[in-house]
């Protein structure tokens, strides 16, 4: 009898969307359920694997056996996300943290006033990139890209970008994958190859890129 194909192997995976808070009741977030990161944490922990998720504010029960932990804004996730990183094989980023937050959290509700509202932005620290760059850097560092067109083109951009090793693209404007439902498709890419995830549960889409996380781990060896 063979071993699961991920005995022996830490896995560390984020989900979910951050919620970037304006004031003490309205946040800027985005429409990740964290379905797609958790059947990811699921899968890799069937398949043997020990697992710790970073998950967003989602409401999902913990998938058994996996070590969780709960964050709110994009700086949180970075800070739970980098210290659980030394002795990991695979870092696998499907949460969809925000690219922007507000400059700052203002401590009472916003009143209405003026017939227009302008809020100042500011970008948020990357969280992959700054995992393919640490010091205690796995190895491998695994993107996913939500794309509205020309996917391997963008896809292959954060691969290179980012330094990673895969990038698992969602196209994000196709009604009944991507986003809050049950299925997805994906296209992995790496630096000389492609494999492509045909549209079925989010669960078994998980299992297939864990499977070519597998490989990529074994050819590493
Ligand atoms: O949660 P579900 O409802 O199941 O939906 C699944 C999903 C569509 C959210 C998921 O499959 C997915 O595509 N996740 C990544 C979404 C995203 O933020 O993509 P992006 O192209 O904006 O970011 C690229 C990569 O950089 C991602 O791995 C992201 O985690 C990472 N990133 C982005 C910004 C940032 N500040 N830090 C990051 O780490």
């Amino acid at each position: 009898l063979r071993p699961p194909r991920l005995a022996g192997r830490r896995l560390l995976v984020s989900a979910g969307p951050t919620f970037e808070d304006i004031d003490p009741v309205r946040f800027l977030g985005n429409r990740s359920s964290g379905k797609m990161g958790f059947a990811v944490a699921d899968a890799a922990r069937r398949m043997g694997a020990e697992v710790t998720l970073v998950a967003g504010p989602v409401s999902l029960p913990t998938p058994p056996g996996v070590t969780r932990v709960d964050v709110r804004r994009a700086a949180q996730m970075r800070e739970a996300v980098l210290s659980a990183l030394p002795g990991q094989d695979a870092y696998v980023g499907a949460a969809a943290v925000a690219d922007y937050a507000p400059a700052e959290t203002l401590p009472q509700k916003l009143k209405k006033s003026g017939e227009s509202l302008t809020l100042t932005l500011v970008r948020t620290p990357d969280i992959l990139a700054d995992v393919a760059a640490h010091p205690a850097r796995p190895r491998l560092v695994v993107g996913f890209a939500a794309e509205t067109s020309d996917l391997e083109t963008y896809a292959r951009d954060k691969l290179h970008r980012k330094g990673l090793d895969l990038i698992a693209a969602n196209d994000v404007s196709r009604p009944g994958q991507g986003f809050e439902g049950d299925d997805n498709a994906l296209s992995v890419f790496w630096r000389d190859g492609r494999r492509d995830l045909a549209l079925g549960p989010k669960t078994r889409i998980a299992t297939d890129l864990l499977l070519i996380i597998a490989e990529r781990l074994e050819a590493m060896e």
